[in-house]
């Protein structure tokens, strides 16, 4: 079976990860976590103290990007890669509140995007790959055979993440996961920099009331379809 690209893009915590997660493990596919990579340079700028809460030294951070390294090495355990920044396992750390407080500010600086896309380009030159992020399908690969496009109700996926973050024992409370996920949303589609748009062959999945299972299931049949294509 030809290996294919799939790109799948959306708004904050539509299940994107989680898809191609079980697409790549599926598929023996390679999977990229694209939003981690832009958490990993939003931890770096927090812990060279380029962006605090009440400072943002742009210029800073944008002279200190040769000095970032990201990487990503497959946990058997976990079964997916972790991200690694300058060889540090910073898998966890970056995905607190306060690193999704700053990331859209962050991944709105062309000097960012620029870099990350290369890597992230350069990791899909031999396909077998599920890429998931919010330019993947229009910047990164916009020659993918199968993109997707991922939504659901805002506090449906306030109320997924919202789950999420208290069963790892963050103290946060509903309302404020919702404000980011909303802030996140806006900015994301409104940067003039590869904005969250849905490219014109993406295939739109409103998973608001699909569970896990059923989601896959759908996505599964639409990859097969496109394998089928490509033979
Ligand atoms: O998983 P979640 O929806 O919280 O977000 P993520 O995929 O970890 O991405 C975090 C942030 O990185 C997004 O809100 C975007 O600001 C940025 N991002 C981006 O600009 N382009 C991408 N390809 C991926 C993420
Ligand atoms: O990667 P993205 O931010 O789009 O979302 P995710 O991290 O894959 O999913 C966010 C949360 O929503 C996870 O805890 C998923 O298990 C959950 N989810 C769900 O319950 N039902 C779905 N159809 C999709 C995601």
């Amino acid at each position: 079976m030809k290996q294919i690209t799939i790109a799948i893009d959306g708004f904050s915590s539509t299940g994107k990860s989680t898809v191609a997660k079980q697409l790549a493990k599926h598929l023996g596919y390679i999977y990229v976590d694209s939003g981690a990579m832009y958490r990993a340079v939003t931890w770096f700028a927090m812990q060279n103290q380029f962006i605090g809460a009440s400072y943002f030294h742009i210029q800073d951070l944008i002279d200190h990007l040769d000095q970032i390294s990201i990487n990503f090495k497959f946990n058997p355990e976990l079964g997916f890669a972790e991200v690694y920044l300058n060889g540090n396992n910073i898998e966890k750390d970056i995905r607190t509140m306060e690193v999704s407080s700053f990331v859209s500010p962050v991944a709105e600086i062309s000097e960012v995007r620029k870099l990350l896309v290369k890597q992230q380009q350069k990791m899909g030159e031999s396909k077998g790959i599920v890429m998931d992020g919010r330019d993947i399908g229009t910047v990164v690969f916009p020659d993918a055979e199968l993109k997707l496009f991922m939504t659901a109700s805002a506090e449906t996926r306030a109320n997924r993440r919202f789950q999420e973050l208290i069963s790892r024992g963050d103290e946060v409370n509903f309302e404020q996961v919702l404000h980011n996920v909303q802030e996140r949303d806006f900015i994301d589609s409104n940067r003039k920099d590869s904005p969250l748009v849905k490219a014109n062959d993406a295939i739109e999945i409103d998973n608001s009331n699909l569970s896990l299972e059923e989601q896959f299931n759908k996505i599964l049949q639409l990859v097969e379809n496109k394998q089928k294509e490509y033979k």
